[in-house]
């Protein structure tokens, strides 16, 4: 595909799928910025691997909720690695946590709505404007299907997943004309990441209701957000794609 050293962020690039992510966009040819929040360590072993692989890459520590924070790092890959050309909001909290809505605790919504909602519009309003000045850019948003579908016990995690998908196809709308393009990528369960931190009984449980009877492999994520990463998606935008093993048909 066609990269040209392109540089990509990548929000939450210590975890488990953010650090799949990370190593498979560096494999096809960008230079990648791995943004973790806590679990830096984590972040530093990515950007470790990649440099052993001979790419270009660093680490960053930043808080998405925090738009002081995003515009200083934004800054910080500018001088280091160039101005950020894809965007990856992969971050998240609150994936596991299955709490009913009466006893949701306030600050547990809060912290939900405004890591996965408010973080993807902090970065998304900090990196758009160069992108569209430059005539180039990708934004890729990590959804869920609680988000298009409900989860129980999910109510914040579920109503943001949700939200990001109306702010994918707004941005889509904002930037199409200025070469931008933005995608939700709406996952089922994933084989790794937050999903390993599941009671393996629940793992089997939502396994049952994808078509496939398996989790997806980190691998078959990373693949398609390389490809809305690369030129040879310029006609994909404000799709709200499922990557889920079909956990959305019917299935007994
Ligand atoms: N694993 C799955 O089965 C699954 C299913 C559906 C959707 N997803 C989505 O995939 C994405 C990655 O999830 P994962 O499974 O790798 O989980 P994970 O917990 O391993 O990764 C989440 C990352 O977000 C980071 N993070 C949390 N708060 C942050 C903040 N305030 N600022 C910056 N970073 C912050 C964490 O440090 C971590 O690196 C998430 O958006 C999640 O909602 C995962």
């Amino acid at each position: 595909m066609n990269i040209k050293q392109k540089v990509v962020l990548v929000t939450g690039g210590s975890g488990g799928l953010g650090g799949a992510h990370c190593l498979s966009l560096a494999t096809a040819g960008f230079k990648v910025a791995v943004a973790a929040c806590n679990h830096f360590d984590k972040a530093k072993v990515v950007v470790e691997k990649i440099k052993q692989m001979g790419k270009p890459a660093m680490a960053l520590k930043m808080d998405v909720s925090n738009i002081d924070e995003v515009e200083e790092s934004i800054s910080q890959v500018e001088n280091t690695l160039g101005p950020v050309d894809v965007l990856v909001n992969n971050a998240a909290t609150g994936i596991v946590r299955a709490v009913t809505i009466v006893k949701t605790k306030m600050q547990d919504w809060a912290r939900d709505i405004t890591v996965n909602l408010t973080g993807p519009f902090n970065t998304i309003k900090c990196c758009l404007p160069g992108m569209m000045e430059r005539g180039w850019g990708r934004i890729i948003n990590i959804s869920s299907i609680a988000g298009k579908m409900g989860g129980a016990g999910q109510c914040s995690y579920a109503t943001a997943k949700a939200g990001l998908i109306g702010l994918t196809k707004t941005v889509a709308l904002e930037s199409a004309r200025k070469g931008v393009t933005c995608n939700v990528l709406v996952l089922g369960p994933m084989d790794g990441g937050a999903f390993h931190e599941v009671a393996p009984e629940f793992q089997e449980r939502i396994i049952r209701t994808t078509a496939v009877r398996r989790a997806g492999t980190p691998e078959e994520l990373s693949h398609m957000v390389v490809f809305l990463a690369s030129e040879e998606s310029s006609y994909i935008t404000g799709e709200a794609i499922e990557i889920s093993g079909g956990a959305g048909l019917f299935t007994f």
